[in-house]
């Protein structure tokens, strides 16, 4: 008996001392395992006489349960220590103030950008994009500009050096390329907006070398004007926060369009400051008008199945106009100044429900 109680004790101090789960199954293994200390005597019970078993049975089924239920509870003990050690090093303070003045300023081109994207993907809109560097066919020609047309003077285009096989890449002169790259490579019906850089060889005060618009075109089977006009309105109210817009659609000439119409809105000067929406003068602000039958049929698309409506503006002017900011040129001179009085705040992100601009 002394035997069994000095196994037990010494057992019971390992079973204490065992500071790791895996520690506790070397000693579980070393006691209650295969060829552990208890099992090796449970093994003698089957030699043993009638009378010596029916002591030693009870005594080592008791020895047994009493170590195992020990082993049990140290086991219950190690894994709620780990699992606290665990939450103390992944604890996170989220009392923690943000960072109150995060250095530097979203751009306004990128607001206007996000704004616009904000507003028309509330539409159903989705946004595509294409290359800055562009060919001829996609440019000019799939757009219905006639070979030699002065309508292709009107971009003042950068073209790059001739390509081996003579053909001269460019710079696009509009995002309007990128009717053509959708229209070619997705079925309709097609909804999107083209945000992205343009160019044309241009400087004054409201003019740069490159530049910013932001392209749509919807194509579907019953899509008209009166979609046109009732999207571009809708635009307008949202962009610039009012609660009405007055519009006026103006005839105009584009190759890829017709009819073609210019959108002017109205606004008023008080004091310095411009208020759009109202008042008795008009504001062009952008292009618009019918895909060209032309155009339909250079992408693929039968004009007697398919039309719909495209429009383009620029996001820098819709930026200067909204932000009452003065100069274009500006928006290039990456003067730090400039960016920390008429930036937004990067934690700021323009949408619908909590407002575009704060
Ligand atoms: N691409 C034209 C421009 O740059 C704008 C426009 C786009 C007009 C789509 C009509 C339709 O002036």
């Amino acid at each position: 008996m002394s035997d069994l109680d000095g196994l037990e004790k010494d057992l019971m101090t390992k079973i204490d001392a065992a500071s790791s789960e895996a520690a506790l199954e070397e000693v579980r293994i070393a006691s209650l395992g295969k060829k552990g200390a208890v099992s090796e005597r449970m093994k003698t019970l089957g030699k043993m006489s009638a009378d010596e078993r029916k002591q030693m049975g009870p005594a080592l089924n008791g020895l047994k349960a009493r170590i195992t239920q020990a082993i049990e509870a140290r086991k219950t003990t190690l894994e709620a220590a780990a699992l606290d050690a665990r939450l103390a090093t992944e604890r996170v303070d989220i009392t923690l103030p943000a960072r109150t003045s995060p250095k530097g300023k979203i751009h306004p081109v990128s607001q206007v950008t996000e704004e616009v994207v904000a507003i028309f993907s509330a539409m159903g809109f989705d946004v595509a994009e294409g290359p800055d560097i562009e060919d001829d066919f996609h440019n000019f020609t799939a757009l219905n500009f006639p070979a030699d047309h002065p309508a292709r003077d009107m971009h003042d285009t950068f073209f790059f050096e001739p390509k081996q096989d003579g053909e001269r890449m460019l710079l696009r002169t509009h995002t309007s390329p990128v009717q053509i790259r959708t229209m070619k490579t997705q079925a309709p019906p097609i909804r999107i907006i083209i945000p992205g850089r343009t160019y044309r060889c241009d400087s004054d005060q409201t003019h740069t070398p490159m530049f910013h618009q932001v392209e749509g075109l919807v194509i579907d089977r019953q899509t008209n004007m009166g979609h046109l006009k009732g999207t571009l309105e809708a635009f307008c109210k949202a962009f610039f926060e009012v609660d009405s817009v007055k519009t006026r659609f103006r005839p105009h000439f584009f190759p890829f369009t017709e009819p073609s119409a210019e959108m002017d809105i109205g606004y008023e000067r008080v004091g310095k400051e411009i208020r759009i929406g109202q008042g008795a003068d008009w504001m062009e602000i952008l292009g618009c008008g019918m895909v060209h039958p032309n155009v339909l049929k250079n992408c693929g698309l039968d004009p007697d199945e398919f039309q719909g409506f495209a429009f383009g503006m620029g996001i820098d002017r819709l930026a200067m106009l909204k932000y009452g900011i003065p100069d274009l040129r500006d928006f290039f001179a990456a003067d730090a100044r400039w960016l920390e009085h008429y930036g937004f705040d990067p934690l700021d992100q323009p949408n619908l429900a909590t407002g575009l601009s704060r």
